[in-house]
């Protein structure tokens, strides 16, 4: 595949405070309307099942060094739908086995436990990614190709700043899940621009973000935030969730993480994986590549590697599905 150079642009991104996301972490908002929202996104959180239970336990085996094959074929094992899926996928065109997969622990020794983890918690992500998220003009699997292929870049950037297994892990789920407040968020949304007065109609000259915060007072990654904390995920996880396009920093608040995340859901953005828009700010880059010692160039080469994978992922979508 040719090299393409892509556009890199200079400055830094000016990062907002932790509760510039809007109302939940204040918890208090004053508008009126924007009171009712509050109270609507508590009632549909609370709606929301509870995060699947293969994925907790997925998760929880990428943060152990001593697990085994036996452990991730019996997590999975657990779970018949995941199960099936995956076997689905272990014979296909992807993969071309020789003979037929029938088993988990056959698709373990074929694809890998590090293939088979991934490809398990993305199988998994599909209960609440993979409907239609509209009021962000993404049709049914839009949302989960965009997370999936930031989980994929997540990983990829990790290991380029020479990060360790666990911190390539961690951001594989940190970018699994990063958008998702847009499970909630979205339904929102067209609600208050279907019943509230015209001013609420159409996106003005804004990013995604400005236009959340005026028609519901709040964005979608302090919505994930909550979703997150409801989920009790990992603290890493709540903050890649809560930070992925800004926030203010440092070492001790996973600041490594939150950039990985951050230049994974930017780079999927590049590739067209599942947004029809480009990124909103594209100096987080800039600053994420700082923090992370990345240079564009490595970025390029990053996104010139995965894009011919990233085709794929439509593919993988039905299959999964
Ligand atoms: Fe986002
Ligand atoms: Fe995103």
């Amino acid at each position: 595949m040719a090299q393409k150079v892509l556009w890199v642009r200079k400055g830094t991104e000016g990062t907002g405070g932790f509760g510039e996301g809007g109302f939940p972490a204040v918890h208090q908002p004053s508008d009126v309307r924007f009171r009712r929202v509050a109270a609507e996104i508590d009632t549909r959180i609370d709606r929301l099942p509870p995060f699947p239970t293969v994925l907790t336990e997925l998760i929880a085996l990428t943060q152990r060094d001593d697990s085994d094959a036996d452990e991730l074929r019996s997590c999975v094992e657990k779970d018949p739908v995941i199960a099936a899926r995956l076997l689905k996928l272990a014979n296909s065109a992807f993969y071309s086995p020789r003979s037929s997969v029938t088993s988990i622990q056959q698709s373990v020794v074929m694809l890998g436990r590090q293939t088979v983890r991934s490809l398990a918690m993305a199988a998994a992500t599909l209960k609440f990614l993979s409907g239609g998220f509209e009021a962000y003009g993404m049709g049914g699997g839009g949302l989960w190709l965009h997370s999936y292929g930031t989980a994929e870049l997540a990983r990829r950037f990790a290991r380029l700043a020479g990060g360790e297994e666990d911190l390539q892990e961690s951001v594989y789920v940190g970018g699994l899940l990063h958008d998702i407040g847009k499970i909630v968020l979205s339904g929102i949304l067209t609600d208050a621009v279907a019943h509230g007065d015209s001013s609420l109609r159409g996106r003005r000259d804004e990013n995604v973000r400005d236009w959340e915060k005026r028609v519901a007072g709040v964005t979608h990654a302090a919505v994930g935030e909550m979703i997150a904390e409801k989920w009790k995920l990992a603290p890493v996880t709540v903050r890649c969730v809560r930070c992925h396009h800004s926030c203010d920093g440092g070492e001790e608040h996973y600041e490594k993480e939150v950039q990985l995340v951050t230049l994974a859901d930017a780079g999927a953005r590049r590739l067209g994986m599942g947004l029809g828009e480009a990124d909103e700010n594209p100096d987080r880059e800039e600053r994420a590549m700082g923090v992370l010692g990345i240079s564009g160039s490595g970025f390029a080469e990053v996104l010139n590697e995965y894009e011919e994978r990233s085709a794929d992922a439509g593919d993988l979508f039905s299959l999964l599905g």
